[in-house]
């Protein structure tokens, strides 16, 4: 039983959050322009896109489909009849690195079938590595980073000349705001929107800011008209995504981040309005009371905290103490008392001590956290932490602290389920269970996924559903 709710959990975690990994679902892709089959009989190229890391990952391989697209290329789920692979990646982690190294790995064996194939690297890892990935591993013959997308038909061009093609330019004003992303999704219910790119906070671990550079809003009217479109091939759901999205800021605060949350919430009722990822230090009460206005903002707040104790949080340059986190968890629950909070961990960070570790644990507890996603310390190249600070935490002890954060948070996610047994709501359907065609599953507007019965329900459908029952990761329901 323990497997299949740790099973569960992981899958909550691929589907929820990060660490996706999507192919393109060519059966998905139904607009004219993007006929495969006939540009595949035209002799076009085809290229395969594989997603690691984050959501913000997920948009961006739709907009780099886009730009492919209009430039001749069609695209395939089927890797055998691809020309092009791209790699869309993720540094945050090591262990991130080593599971797409193998993937290129495996790739690069693919091309003594194929000697055409072109293989690329995109994203965070070509932009932490550059040249090394063309020149000491040879793994890759195309490397572009996230800021330079749009360069990638004239840098396949010079790849299939034999050339070395390569672009890590970051950027600060690019934020591709005005192609409209091919959607890669499966299901055609919700979506990614991008409204601003690159992060500027500096946390002392993290390898983001150099992977993607300084931090930039997206023009609101291009966001506005990209759920515009989405609300019209039937989308019902959007995330509003950015690294760090209460410092959204448009023309000196013209249109700030509640401000484009209200916006897009008032373009149709029907449509759920959910964004990621908020910062302590920035959310404003300002952005609480938005969403608490509209009943089309969903009552879910990611806020990762990073640790408990306020001496790791100075170390990890985070900006805020404990109290600090603690009164912003208390200014949520005031303002919207229905919300669920979900955060991240990371155990083990440079000194951490037993006492600060209990400090982490005894934040959980406070909060009471609907879920988390929990991390081991993993030291990252020419960050401030790699650069000063020691990473002396022995890694069975960062494991055992990770267990211990992971048994309570599984305690806690079984209490606010728990909670829930006996409350009825509305479920936004996202497809059929895996384990019985006779059941559909969805979330509610607290972001926990609903399992119920079928009945004459469809994807996509908004379901009053009465929890009867739950596991630490899952909700059971009856369609009333
Ligand atoms: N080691 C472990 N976890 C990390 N994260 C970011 N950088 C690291 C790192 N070097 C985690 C943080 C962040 C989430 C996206 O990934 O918890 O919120
Ligand atoms: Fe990394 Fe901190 Fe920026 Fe998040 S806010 S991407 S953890 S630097």
């Amino acid at each position: 039983m323990s497997f299949i709710l740790l099973d569960i959990h992981l899958l909550l975690q691929k589907i929820l959050y990060q660490f996706i990994m999507i192919t393109v679902d060519l059966t998905k892709i139904n607009d004219p322009k993007v006929n495969f089959k006939k540009k595949y009989a035209e002799g076009h190229s085809n290229v395969y896109i594989e997603t690691y890391g984050c959501q913000m990952n997920v948009a961006d391989s739709e907009v780099v489909v886009s730009i492919l697209n209009k430039n001749g290329f069609a695209y395939t789920e089927d890797i055998d009849v691809a020309d092009l692979i791209l790699v869309n990646t993720c540094s945050i982690r090591e262990n991130a690195e080593k599971r797409i190294f193998n993937r290129l790995q495996h790739f690069k064996g693919l091309k003594k079938k194929n000697k055409g194939l072109l293989i690329g690297i995109i994203g965070c890892m070509a932009e932490r590595l550059k040249e090394q990935l063309l020149e000491q591993e040879k793994l890759v013959d195309i490397v572009v980073g996230p800021d330079a997308y749009r360069d990638l038909p004239k840098l396949v061009q010079q790849a299939e000349g034999g050339q070395q093609a390569i672009n890590v330019l970051l950027s600060r004003e690019e934020t591709y705001a005005e192609i409209s992303p091919v959607r890669l999704d499966k299901n055609g219910v919700s979506s990614f929107v991008s409204i601003m790119r690159g992060c500027d906070n500096m946390c002392s671990y993290c390898v983001v800011p150099f992977t993607r550079g300084r931090e930039r809003s997206r023009d609101p009217e291009t966001i506005l008209n990209e759920v515009r479109e989405l609300i019209e091939k039937g989308y019902k759901e959007v995330t509003l995504l950015g690294q760090n999205v209460d410092k959204y800021n448009w023309k000196n605060a013209e249109v700030n981040f509640a401000k484009l949350l209200e916006m897009t919430a008032q373009l149709n009722s029907k449509l759920r309005v959910r964004f990621s990822t908020s910062y302590p230090q920035d959310m404003t009460d300002e952005v609480l009371h938005t969403i608490a206005k509209y009943n089309n903002i969903c009552k879910y707040i990611h806020l990762p905290v990073q640790s408990g104790s306020t001496r790791v949080l100075d170390l990890m340059k985070r900006g805020y103490t404990r109290e600090w986190y603690l009164s912003r968890i208390d200014a949520i629950k005031k303002i919207i008392p229905n919300c669920a909070i979900s955060s991240d961990f990371i155990t083990g960070f440079c000194s951490e001590t037993e006492e600060e570790h209990k400090e982490t644990l005894s934040i959980m507890e406070k909060v009471g956290f609907d879920y988390s996603y929990m991390f081991k310390y993993s030291e990252r190249p020419n960050t401030f932490a790699e650069k000063n600070l020691e990473d002396d935490v022995p890694e069975k002890v960062k494991g055992r602290r990770l267990d211990e954060i992971i048994q309570l948070q599984g305690k806690l996610s079984l209490k606010s389920n728990k909670n829930d047994v006996g409350k009825t709501f509305k479920v936004l359907v996202e497809g059929v269970s895996k384990k019985s065609e006779e059941r559909l599953f969805g979330r509610n507007s607290q972001n926990k996924v609903i399992v119920f019965d079928r009945k004459d329900n469809q994807i996509g459908d908004y379901v009053m559903v009465k929890v009867v029952d739950c596991t630490s990761a899952t909700l059971m329901g009856e369609a009333i």
